[in-house]
């Protein structure tokens, strides 16, 4: 069922960026749900990347190889009933992009100016169908900066920890320690914000939400708060 009558008619491009563990997955696919929008995950695509110059044993700071790569990859997003899709040159890599050591690789590639041109065309297409929620590190800043509505959606470092943590260890034995999801989160944010290239900063015109104290039901409703006003 849709939130409101007039999204329909509108069909906005809305981008939430953050980093890890703030929640944005989570929320990304229950606003565009609510909304009837596709959800797209960049994170998804860059931990793609990862996966194929982890198989074909590219180093991640070897950009000739790494141009190679790219040009003989495909990696395609597809919405199913079960959920969003992830597939490498046609083989479904949904489950095996999340492991720890690929959330490194994909750091990693995407510091490359090389990976982050080979993925801008793909997310600007996957962009063009309106009606999108847009989820990752640089979406309002560079990706989509004409988006309709921006969000940046952030949460102290200790809780984001707590979250990933609970995600990988959920019904399972055996998985990583919190000491050492707070140590992989730590590399990762100081990756992601501190490389030249797109690094995760907020758009000057985001909304700046702070899930620290807020669980999901509460900042999907707020933005579909924000997201009402601009419609
Ligand atoms: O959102 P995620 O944890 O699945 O993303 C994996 C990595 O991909 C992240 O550490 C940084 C990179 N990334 C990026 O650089 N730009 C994006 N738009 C999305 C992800």
């Amino acid at each position: 069922m849709m939130g409101f009558q007039d999204d329909r008619s509108k069909r906005l491009l809305i981008t939430i960026d953050g980093p890890a563990g703030a929640g944005k997955t989570s929320v990304s696919k229950r606003v565009a749900r609510h909304l009837g929008y596709h959800y797209m995950d960049t994170g998804a695509l860059y931990r793609a990347v990862g996966l194929a110059a982890d198989a074909a044993g590219v180093a991640a700071d070897d950009d000739a190889a790494l141009a190679a790569l790219c040009r003989r990859t495909r990696i395609d997003l597809q919405t199913t009933e079960s959920g969003l899709r992830v597939l490498l040159n046609g083989k479904d890599v949904t489950g095996v992009i999340r492991t720890p050591h690929i959330s490194m690789m994909a750091s990693a590639v995407s510091a490359r100016p090389v990976v982050r041109d080979f993925l801008l065309n793909t997310q600007r297409t996957l962009g063009e169908r309106k009606g999108v929620v847009a989820e990752g590190r640089d979406m309002g800043t560079v990706v989509f900066p004409h988006a309709d509505m921006k969000f940046f959606l952030d949460a102290d470092p200790a809780v984001r920890a707590r979250r990933r943590f609970d995600e990988l260890n959920a019904g399972r034995q055996g998985g990583p320690s919190m000491a050492s999801v707070e140590k992989e989160m730590a590399l990762r944010d100081k990756n992601d914000s501190s490389r030249v290239l797109a690094p995760l900063k907020p758009a000057p015109d985001a909304v700046y939400i702070d899930a620290t104290h807020h669980d999901l039901d509460q900042v999907v409703a707020e933005m579909l708060m924000h997201i009402r006003c601009a419609t």
